[in-house]
Parts: C-alpha cells; sequence; structure tokens
C-alpha cells in the first residue's frame, strides 16, 4: 500500500489550508474525509439534488436512483441477501436505538435477559437499559479476562434459556479488541437469542460478511468510514425486519393513510421517515468505493501494523498502564493513561505537538469504571498514518512526564 499516494487524497494533510500540520490519530471518534467523497457529495447537491422517492419529475428520479443505488452498494459491502435489508439511519446510535424501540420494547417481557459486554459504548448500551427498565427484563454483562480480552467462557455462561437478545460490540473502541462475533452468535444462536452486531469500529477496517456471520441485525455509522456526518446503517433479516413497528413515524414510510388509521409500507421504507440525508447516503456510496479503490485488506494490515508498533513503543514508559488486550486480536487502537497524569493533560501535551488524540471515556464509561479509571487517552489509526508519525507520538509521549515537572 502506498501511504504517500493515499495521503494526496486527504484535503486534512494540506497544512497551509488547515493552517497547521495535523497528526491525526483520532479516527475512531470520526474519520478524516478523502477528495472523492467531498467531490460526490459536492456533485450530488450540484447536478442531482431533489427529494427522492416524491416528485416524478427527472432531478427526482436522479436522487431516488442515487439513494437506492448506494442501498444495493451497501448490500453487496456486507454480503446483504438483498437490497431491503439495509435501513438508512443517521447513525448506528440511531440504529441501535431504533432496534431498541421497535424489537426491544415489542418483544421483550418481564424476566427475559439482555445480554451485553462490558467493553460496549454508550450507544449499544444506554438503549438496553432502557428496554430492561421499561420491561422488567434483567441486563446482563459479559466481563473482560485479567489480561483485558473478553471472556468468552464468562459471556457463555451468562447466555441461557432466557437470554433473548445479545447485542456486542465486533470491535472495542477503547481496548481495540476485535471480538469474535461468529463464536457469540453460534453460543446465541443454541438459545434462540437474537444477535445485535455493533459493527462502528469494524466497518472501516474489516470486511463483514452477514451472510457468513448469520448475525440478526448489524448497526454502523458512515462518519467512521470517510463519508460523511449523518449517515449510518441499519442491517436486519428482512424477515425480521418485516415483522417489527416503525420507530419514526411520518412521509414515506406509509402505504396508506386514513384519517385514523395507516398501513406501513414494507421495509426498509417503513424505518425511513421523513427527507432522508441523500447528500450523506451518495457520501457514504463514494466512501465505499474509496476503501474498496484500496481494498479492505490492505487498509486493516496497514493501521493493526501501527497500532502494534504504538503499543511496543508506549508500553514501557515511567507509570503508563496501556489498556491493550495482547493475546486477543486487536484492531487499530491503543488507550493508556499514566499513573499521575490527567488524560485531558497528556492530550493537550500532544496537541502542542501537533498529534491529535482523543481523551476521555469514550462514551465507555462503564468500561472505564471497570478497568478502575475515569478516562483514559486513546490513538487511533487510519489509511494516512504513517509509521514516522507514531514514532514521532511515542517519542512525544515519552517527554510528557518531564513537561508536568515529574
Ligand atoms: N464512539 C466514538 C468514539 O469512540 C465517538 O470516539
Amino acid at each position: 500500500m502506498d501511504v504517500e499516494k493515499i495521503r494526496k487524497d486527504f484535503p486534512f494533510l494540506d497544512e497551509k489550508k488547515v493552517g497547521k500540520k495535523v497528526i491525526y490519530f483520532d479516527s475512531a471518534a470520526t474519520s478524516q474525509k478523502p477528495y472523492s467523497v467531498i467531490k460526490a457529495v459536492d456533485e450530488y447537491y450540484k447536478y442531482s439534488n431533489a427529494n427522492p422517492h416524491r416528485g416524478t419529475h427527472y432531478l427526482g428520479w436522479k436522487a431516488t436512483e442515487a439513494y437506492e443505488n448506494t442501498r444495493e452498494k451497501i448490500k453487496n459491502f456486507i454480503n446483504a441477501q438483498r437490497a431491503e435489508e439495509i435501513v438508512f439511519t443517521r447513525n448506528a446510535t440511531e440504529s441501535l436505538n431504533l432496534l431498541a424501540y421497535s424489537y426491544g420494547l415489542e418483544n421483550i417481557k418481564k424476566g427475559d435477559e439482555i445480554l451485553i459486554t462490558i467493553l460496549e459504548h454508550h450507544a449499544n448500551l444506554v438503549p438496553w437499559q432502557m428496554v430492561a427498565k421499561k420491561t422488567g427484563a434483567t441486563l446482563k454483562y459479559a466481563y473482560l479476562k485479567d489480561d483485558l480480552g473478553l471472556d468468552y467462557e464468562d459471556l457463555e455462561r451468562k447466555i441461557t434459556e432466557k437470554t433473548k437478545i445479545v447485542a456486542f460490540t465486533a470491535s472495542s473502541n477503547v481496548t481495540g479488541e476485535l471480538t469474535d462475533v461468529k463464536r457469540i452468535i453460534k453460543a446465541s444462536k443454541k438459545v434462540g437469542a437474537i444477535t445485535i452486531v455493533d459493527a462502528c469500529q469494524l466497518a472501516p477496517h474489516k470486511k463483514i460478511d452477514v451472510k457468513d456471520l448469520d448475525c440478526d441485525f448489524i448497526a454502523f455509522s458512515g462518519h467512521k468510514l470517510f463519508s460523511p456526518l449523518g449517515i449510518g446503517v441499519l442491517y436486519g433479516k428482512y424477515e425480521l425486519l418485516d415483522q417489527m413497528v416503525p420507530y419514526n413515524m411520518g412521509g414515506d414510510m406509509i402505504e396508506y393513510v386514513h384519517e385514523q388509521d395507516t398501513k406501513f409500507a414494507k421495509p426498509p421504507t417503513r424505518f425511513e421517515a421523513g427527507t432522508q440525508n441523500v447528500g450523506g447516503v451518495v457520501g457514504l456510496g463514494a466512501a465505499i468505493d474509496y476503501i474498496e479503490s484500496i481494498g479492505i485488506e490492505e487498509i486493516f494490515n496497514h493501521e493493526h501494523e501501527l497500532a502494534s508498533l504504538a503499543y511496543e513503543l508506549i508500553k514501557d514508559i515511567e507509570n503508563i498502564k496501556v489498556f491493550y488486550p495482547k493475546n486477543s486480536n486487536v484492531g487499530s487502537v491503543v488507550s493508556f493513561t499514566f499513573e499521575d497524569i490527567h488524560p485531558h493533560d497528556v492530550a493537550t501535551i500532544l496537541d502542542s505537538k501537533s498529534i491529535a488524540v482523543r481523551s476521555g471515556h469514550h462514551c465507555a464509561m462503564p468500561l472505564h469504571e471497570y478497568l478502575g479509571v475515569s478516562s483514559t487517552c486513546r490513538a487511533s489509526f487510519s489509511v494516512f498514518n504513517t509509521k514516522e508519525e507514531v514514532e514521532y507520538f511515542a517519542n512525544q509521549l515519552k517527554n510528557v512526564r518531564k513537561v508536568m515537572g515529574l
């Protein structure tokens, strides 16, 4: 993979236009956007903009085509059975809320159990707390082993005849672990539980094949995979989507509306009420083209190499604690903290050296509580990052203690 060539695809690396050099290690929060995605969105608004599924005029057809062609592209990207299994949402959070309301509240009863893992970020945790509280179900957690890898035996023990939903991350946004999705799905299916995979941190890095995984639902955001903000995807097996009630009501999601009654449209339209974010959908399509033009395997190998290098270079710094499950498959993030320096101070010092890392709880407070820290710093890598950037980062991190006067 030619990283120098790839770097030319990203406008944020133009120091003059941005105002300063940025070493962007925060792609797990949101990805930077390549020119091709920005151009696709720009051209859509210039030459194809109208409200899809509505006007019978030329631009209306163009907008509808742009919208539906991307649905087909995503179907192929994740190897779904049919395009009708792809629902456009605002982001993974909305996809997971849709499931909590349209599936969870409708199907979960008192005494049932919902199983998640302690690795979940709030998007795949707070909605299930809500479902458990409203229905009287129990929310259970699978925890980690001492080496910080997910404890699969604990998870499997916690799947019982009462388990109705198993919702879990395919890749932790804090430890970086790539979970064994197939193993969890297999164990869940033994008791007939519905499986929900949060693929926010996986979709930008690894090939997802929903047929091979045999998962019931998958959620991911576009903005983490080079597309604009405000567009997300929910995949669901068609027969499940078809049994679900809509989450939002309004225009386009109906077949007939009478004064007192409505017949809802078939999926996916049933779940896409109101005017949709066609520009975002077009951008997501261009982002998928961009990923495929490089090759998702190549992207993953590069990012994983950078994460492993970062771990090796920083793990022995005085008083550092790196939350890296080295016995598990790990993706492209490394989280760490110092025993005696607040992560916000570390991030501020790194920022003064042009390095952007995230500091805080990364929308995963229960995980941080479980790890016994209030927050961490996280470096997350993408296709445009280089080994030299990682080495520079490690050297700057070694200096942080000195800067703090320690
Ligand atoms: N969930 C996103 C992150 O990990 C926002 O930073």
